[in-house]
């Protein structure tokens, strides 16, 4: 389908990644919120079922909120599996929880049922909320092959959109500069330390690479300045941080404002 009409320009990296800029975060929102209640339709007609991954940060809370707004009715929400792609291991009442954000401006505006909606217990200690949600993956997304690598490889991913933002270091998820998640290839579901520079709560849950890779589409949602580098950084040629190591089995697109995308205009002449 297409990924809807869009503001200023676009292009596709070499390796095949579509990148859209938009004016300002409230028209890269929209058109975000526009293209992820077509695909979740489009895979609940299909298949029964969709699934979103959700991610968290500050970025979505436009997107999470224009789907409130607009997508409540044009949605099959009672057919939607919802899952994180990361969490701070804090309560979910906690003001840092991705959850608390996502109930508050999404999950509690829409008819999304209780049990389809599957948080990272970030009350637990990091390795057993790891190994918690390792299981909880495995089962919701159902029919799950017996191991990772499966899924890795699969043609029919396992997420229908993952929606991921990128921190001024290129973070993704929270899978962070040179950390041994990011080589994880088993496991779906891993705890880890953010760096010293990142603020508290650095305990964290991630998806993996190999899970993450499973999706139909994948949209990295990002605004800023402060973002410039790490979108250089992340669809330059040889990608150096781990927002660039994300390549969906299907669509990779990346949706950047106009204050986020001024290096990667860059991008574009060179590629
Ligand atoms: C988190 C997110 C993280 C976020 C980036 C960008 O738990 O913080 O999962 O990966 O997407 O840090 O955050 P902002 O959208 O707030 O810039």
């Amino acid at each position: 389908m297409d990924e809807t009409t869009h503001s200023g320009h676009a292009w596709r990296t070499a390796d095949g990644r579509l990148v859209r800029v938009y004016d300002d975060t409230a028209s890269l929102s929209e058109a975000a919120a526009t293209l992820v209640a077509g695909v979740l339709r489009e895979a609940a007609a299909a298949r029964g079922l969709a699934t979103l991954c959700l991610a968290g940060g500050s970025t979505p809370r436009a997107l999470h909120e224009r789907l409130a707004a607009v997508h409540r009715d044009d949605v099959p929400w009672a057919r939607t599996t919802v899952v994180f792609g990361d969490e701070r291991c804090v309560p979910p009442e906690h003001e840092a929880s991705n959850y608390g954000m996502a109930r508050d401006t999404l999950l509690s505006r829409v008819p999304v049922p209780a049990e389809r909606v599957h948080r990272i217990r970030g009350e637990l200690a990091p390795a057993d909320a790891a190994d918690d949600y390792d299981r909880t993956l495995r089962r919701a997304l159902g029919g799950a092959p017996p191991d990772a690598r499966a899924a890795a490889a699969l043609d029919a991913p396992l997420l229908d959109v993952t929606i991921l933002g990128v921190g001024a270091d290129g973070h993704t998820a929270s899978l962070f500069p040179g950390d041994p998640a990011l080589a994880e290839r088993e496991r779906w579901a891993v705890a880890v330390t953010a760096p010293a520079y990142v603020a508290e709560p650095r305990a964290r849950v991630t998806l993996t690479l190999p899970l993450l890779r499973a999706s139909r589409l994948v949209l990295v949602l990002v605004a800023g300045a402060t973002k410039r580098d790490a979108v250089q950084a992340a669809l330059g040629d040889e990608a150096t941080v781990p927002a660039g190591l994300v390549r969906a089995v299907g669509r990779t697109l990346w949706m950047v404002d106009e204050d986020a995308a001024g290096i990667a205009s860059d991008v574009e002449r060179r590629t």
